[in-house]
């Protein structure tokens, strides 16, 4: 049975580039928007997720340190884990269904729920979508969405509450990755169930993850994601789009 992703599979000892030095020793919550970006861009490498090649982002590899820190290391110095440094399986699954059927946003407005990096944000602009909001709570990923936008030249609006339990007329909604942790998977479920009740599409990529509520979604395309080992104990994850009824 697959778990969540190992957010301790940040396994190592070199340390973080000290040079970034707003991030070290003090809380990311104070973070200033340059040192947010500066950060982001130091400790990450312009790249391409393996399944969705036609976008770039900024993301962690064995070349730079971030990747190599474990959970309590980050934790040390003020850092959660950097889930908005990596391409999600869940993610890359559904940002390839967007740009392969990009009819789904084409015109519409879109929410990409725990958007991470940006990725699926970015594909369903690059799809047509008339615009797009990118949601996460991490204090990093606003920089991390702004620098991956630009990368790909497209607008994303970004918006750092917790929106669970809010509507705001969104016509789909997106979630990649997110059914990893039972309290977030339970909260997720009623919200995600309500919006598609009242008319939005709600579209979920979802590689196994241990709270996916299977019995309320309807399978629409499954797809062998490419993934990191280092986080998923797998070289490809099979990772499926579900439609929440
Ligand atoms: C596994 S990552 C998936 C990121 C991206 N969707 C992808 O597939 O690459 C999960 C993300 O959920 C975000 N998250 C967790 N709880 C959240 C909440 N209540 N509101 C918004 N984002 C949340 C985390 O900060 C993290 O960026």
């Amino acid at each position: 049975m697959t778990s969540g992703p190992k957010s301790a599979a940040w396994a190592g000892s070199t340390p973080i580039r000290s040079d970034v030095r707003p991030v070290v020793g003090t809380s990311a919550k104070t973070l200033s928007p340059t040192e947010a970006s500066a950060f982001v861009a130091a400790n990450t490498g312009l790249i391409a997720p393996p399944h969705v090649p036609e976008i770039v982002l900024h993301l962690a590899d064995e070349a730079h340190a971030l990747w190599l820190k474990t959970e309590d290391e980050l934790e040390a110095i003020g850092l959660q884990p950097p889930f908005w440094a990596f391409a999600w399986a869940g993610g890359q699954g559904l940002a390839r269904h967007l740009l392969d059927h990009p009819g789904i946003v084409a015109g519409k407005t879109v929410l990409d729920f725990a958007t991470g990096s940006g990725l699926v944000a970015i594909a369903a602009r690059k799809a047509g979508a008339a615009a797009v909001v990118a949601a996460d709570i991490d204090p990093f990923c606003r920089a991390a969405v702004a620098l991956n936008a630009t990368a790909n030249d497209v607008e994303i609006a970004f918006d750092d509450r917790d929106l669970i339990g809010l509507d705001e007329g969104w016509q789909v909604v997106l979630a990649g990755d997110v059914f990893y942790d039972r309290a977030l998977a339970e909260r997720l479920s009623c919200w995600l169930g309500r919006l598609s009740a009242r008319g939005a599409l709600v579209l979920v990529g979802d590689p196994g993850r241990s709270y996916l509520p299977r019995a309320l979604l309807t399978e629409i395309a499954t797809y062998q994601v490419p993934v990191t080992r280092a986080l998923e104990d797998a070289e490809v994850k099979r990772t499926t789009v579900w439609r929440f009824d």
